[in-house]
């Protein structure tokens, strides 16, 4: 935190932080595995937008948070890792209203890798419901801005539970499938892929999904997907830094495909993981 390595249990943001207050703030996660990031410069693209985008500044460029980010990994001891770097817009010590007087401040930290699902529910795929809840309009907050706006996403969670599935998608406003809390989805119809477009993070393991499309030669698209295409699809699974590809394979009370992990799912999943080594 500005410029200082501390224990977690030591680390402390002033409840007067705007991040903290009004969910002033982006951040971005990337993963660490066998001591390597995976994919750190489109994390750190996304991250950079974000703060352009908010008007936020940082005392720090590109190589210096690479730096800050790997000290942290390194000071850890984690060898597979979910690294967050934040940036808030930090507050004013005269309780100011303005933003601009505000100076933002950078937290990195680094914990061990932890996933959306489970070793057992990576075998024999996610038990997912849709709910009714909307996804923040694209035009009220830039979705592209990795933001910590979820209470969406979080309502959606609840409202899984309670039908007593295991995660969420929620909707975008014409009741098309969004995404859920912390990850994307793609839908597999007679070999090809779609994955919505409008209203949901541009997510990093998403495009990793769509540049192993492209070495595999399959087609894959960005579009609205309703309730029933969804449905009706042979594979569908979910996107995340936090797991990266994860299997399907029951939505509501419809079972996807034959129930089991894809094929086509399990060979981008393979591959995903060998880009790691
Ligand atoms: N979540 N959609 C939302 C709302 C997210 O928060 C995330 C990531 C994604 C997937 O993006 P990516 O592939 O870049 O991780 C989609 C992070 C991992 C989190 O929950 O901390």
């Amino acid at each position: 935190m500005d410029g200082q390595y501390l224990p977690m249990s030591e680390a402390k943001v002033s409840v007067l932080d705007w991040g903290f207050l009004h969910s002033d703030a982006t951040y971005d996660t990337v993963h660490v595995w066998d001591g390597r990031f995976f994919r750190l410069d489109l994390h750190m693209d996304r991250f950079f937008r974000g703060m352009e985008k908010l008007r936020m500044n940082l005392p720090y460029d590109r190589s210096a948070i690479e730096k800050i980010l790997s000290t942290c990994v390194a000071l850890s001891g984690h060898k597979a890792a979910y690294v967050e770097m934040i940036c808030t817009r930090g507050g004013s010590p005269t309780f100011s209203r303005d933003p601009r007087q505000s100076e933002n401040r950078f937290i990195a930290f680094a914990v061990p890798f932890g996933s959306v699902a489970s070793r057992e529910q990576l075998e024999r795929g996610l038990h997912v419901a849709i709910s009714n809840t909307v996804r923040i309009p694209p035009k009220s907050i830039d979705p592209t801005i990795k933001n910590y706006h979820w209470l969406d996403l979080v309502k959606g969670l609840f409202d899984a539970y309670d039908y007593g599935a295991e995660t969420a998608l929620i909707v975008d406003i014409n009741d098309n499938i969004a995404e859920g809390p912390g990850f994307n989805v793609f839908a597999v119809k007679d070999g090809r892929l779609k994955t919505p477009a409008y209203g949901v993070l541009a997510g990093i393991t998403r495009q990793t999904v769509f540049d192993l499309c492209g070495e595999l030669s399959l087609c894959v698209s960005a579009g609205d997907i309703d309730r029933d295409e969804l449905k009706g699809s042979d594979e569908v699974f979910i996107t995340s830094t936090a797991g990266g590809i994860m299997p399907v394979s029951k939505i509501d009370e419809t079972v996807v495909g034959d129930g089991k992990v894809g094929s086509l799912t399990r060979q981008l999943t393979d591959l995903y993981w060998e880009k790691h080594a």
